[in-house]
Parts: C-alpha cells; structure tokens; sequence
C-alpha cells in the first residue's frame, strides 16, 4: 500500500472543479467546500460526493437528509474559501441564496446545482462516500472555478 503522502502528492495533479455542499442544520444554512464530487447514474438521476465524517457539515447532512451540490463560477473564490473553514460562524451572512426542493441553499452566482436527498451511504477510512438522489437541477452560463496543485483556477472557458 502506498504511503498517504504519496497518494496526497498524486492527487494534486489531478484537476477538479470546485463545489459548495449546501445543507441545514435546524432550519439553518451550512455549507462545505467539496471536490470529490461525480456524477452516478442517469436514472435514477444520482451523484456522489465524499465528506469527512470529521467535519461539522458531515453531522448536519446525515441528520437533515439533504445536500445541494453548487458548482462554483470562476469568480467565486472567496465562496471556496469561506466555506473550507475560514468562516466558521454566520457561515451565510452577506451570502445570496434562494431555496429549491429540499430547503438547502442554492448559491447565487453557482454555474449548476444539484439537489439532493440522501439515498446511500458508504463509509471508507476517514470518510463517507454519500450517495445523493436529485430531486431538482438547473445550471445558468459560466466558466468553472478549477482547483489544481492547491490552487484555484478560473477554466476560462464559458459553457452556455
Ligand atoms: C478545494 C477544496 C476541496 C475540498 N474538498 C473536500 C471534500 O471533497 N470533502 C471533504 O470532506 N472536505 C473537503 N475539503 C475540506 C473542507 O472544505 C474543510 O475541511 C471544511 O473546513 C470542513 O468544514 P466543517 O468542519 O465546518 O464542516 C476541501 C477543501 C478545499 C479547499
């Protein structure tokens, strides 16, 4: 088995986008910065993401049920870092949001959501593979916020 920093070094040269995980928490917002995230099966409609069962989000999703996956624009950096720990109370405050199906927030400026409700889950090390069925989606234009080597990316490229 290889050690964890070869795995970690490995890793970084894999390009991803960036997403915000979305939950509730009593009725209250809660997000998470989240790239381990991929598309499952078209039907039913379903996707994964894999959450640390150490993080706080992790409580709030396997409580309420619910996660909304927002697929972050190029522009929204600060989005990515804010939700990956440097803002740990009022997580939302100044944050545009809307609701969709499952009461989870939907980010303004997110080029796609995806929301949720939790169908399996599968836990492996550290972490959760959860396995979410999607009750609602839309996507608007935009280029992708990326992450490689460590570092956030705007793609540049623009989907309609
Ligand atoms: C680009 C990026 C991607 C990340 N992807 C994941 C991920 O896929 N799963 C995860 O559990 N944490 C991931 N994290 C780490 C969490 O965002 C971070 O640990 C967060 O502070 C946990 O917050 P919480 O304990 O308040 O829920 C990522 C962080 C960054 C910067």
């Amino acid at each position: 088995m290889t050690s964890a920093a070869a795995f970690r070094h490995a890793m970084r040269h894999v390009p991803t986008g960036v997403t915000v995980v979305t939950t509730l928490k009593e009725g209250e917002p809660r997000g998470i910065t989240v790239n381990a995230f991929a598309s499952v099966s078209l039907e039913p409609p379903s996707l994964l993401i894999c959450i640390n069962r150490e993080a706080r989000s992790y409580l709030f999703i396997s409580t309420s049920r619910v996660f909304c996956v927002n697929v972050l624009a190029g522009d929204q950096r600060r989005l990515a870092e804010r939700f990956s720990g440097k803002v740990r109370d009022r997580q939302f405050a100044g944050v545009e949001y809307a609701i969709d199906a499952t009461g989870a927030p939907v980010l303004g400026g997110a080029i796609a959501h995806f929301d949720c409700e939790v169908s399996h889950e599968h836990q492996i090390g550290s972490h959760s593979i959860l396995v979410g069925r999607v009750l609602s989606c839309n996507a608007r234009a935009g280029s992708p916020l990326g992450y490689f080597n460590g570092g956030f990316h705007d793609f540049g490229i623009h989907v309609d």
